[in-house]
């Protein structure tokens, strides 16, 4: 089979599920994974003849995008803020929003070294590898409950060359933190079940519940707990930064405020408040 015959196939089943920019995407991002042609090598030899190992793989592929499986799932990687993640369905995709909140850390502390930082909820070790790469000799460590998320993000600061501290841990059961940091950063869980009906497919059904979910009735459970132990745990003048619920956005900030820290919101490109900031006084 052609290359090209596939493009065809991928356009014909997936039209009803996609519009065809997006499968076009998929197909492009695909080619490039199993066979290293990148799109202007399409165009130049559309009629690349498959082998059967090549084939099967997009007969594959194209079962789990039937599915709505992310495509950085079957792929198995991702981008996150210029470096390569490797990812798989225990840990959640890196979103841009959190390129926006590393970017703010970074830029805050670009003349910063030596600097102390904590991570809680790493996933793909996404945050604490990028800062490890943007801060100059930071020492970062960061947790997660999921080991599977642990076993993942090791092999991503390998892959990355980043050399991070790891540990499982709940945080919700987490009575004090064993050292002071300069930066506590959390990109915690905060979709409230009431909220499920509005998420796109593809993360309803693949991404993991643990990553994503919290209970209506508390839904800062994780701003609460964090912000408690960074109370004890920042240093003088520390900072903490969180990802934080865009519907939830004054909540989060008065929660944080009422710990004593002083707090500001900031809004990501598309102008809904995604981030938030909090000073140790
Ligand atoms: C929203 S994801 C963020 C992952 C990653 N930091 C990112 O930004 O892509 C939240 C992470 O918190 C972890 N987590 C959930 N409950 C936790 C708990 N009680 N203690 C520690 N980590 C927890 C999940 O396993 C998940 O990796």
């Amino acid at each position: 089979m052609q290359l090209s015959h596939i493009k065809l196939k991928f356009e014909q089943e997936l039209k009803n599920e996609f519009p065809l920019t997006e499968i076009g995407s998929f197909f492009y991002i695909l080619t490039e994974e199993f066979s290293g042609k990148k799109r202007i090598d399409v165009a130049l030899d559309p009629h690349f003849e498959l082998s059967e190992e090549l084939r099967l793989k997009f007969e594959k592929a194209l079962e789990r995008l039937k599915l709505h499986e992310p495509i950085q799932y079957i792929t198995g990687n991702t981008e996150f803020y210029g470096r390569k993640f490797l990812v798989n369905k225990n840990v959640l995709i890196p979103r841009p929003e959190t390129e926006e909140l590393v970017g703010w850390i970074v830029s805050d502390h670009q003349k910063d070294k030596n600097l102390k930082v904590l991570d809680i909820g790493t996933g793909t070790g996404c945050i604490p590898i990028s800062l490890k790469m943007e801060l100059e000799n930071a020492n970062i460590s960061t947790y997660d409950i999921s080991s599977q998320a642990i076993e993942l993000a090791r092999k991503n600061a390998e892959l990355n060359s980043a050399e991070i501290q790891f540990s499982e841990l709940n945080i919700l059961e987490t009575k004090k933190l064993d050292q002071k940091f300069d930066i506590i950063v959390s990109n915690p869980p905060y979709v409230r079940e009431l909220e499920k009906d509005s998420m796109q497919k593809n993360v309803l059904k693949h991404e993991p519940d643990l990553a994503l979910y919290v209970a209506d009735n508390d839904a800062l459970i994780f701003y609460r707990k964090i912000t408690q132990l960074a109370k004890e745990s920042l240093k003088e003048g520390g900072k903490l930064y969180f990802e934080i619920n865009q519907y939830l956005s004054e909540e989060t900030k008065l929660l944080v405020e009422q710990f004593g820290f002083e707090a500001e919101l900031k809004k990501d490109i598309f102008g809904n408040y995604r981030m938030l900031k909090a000073v140790k006084l």
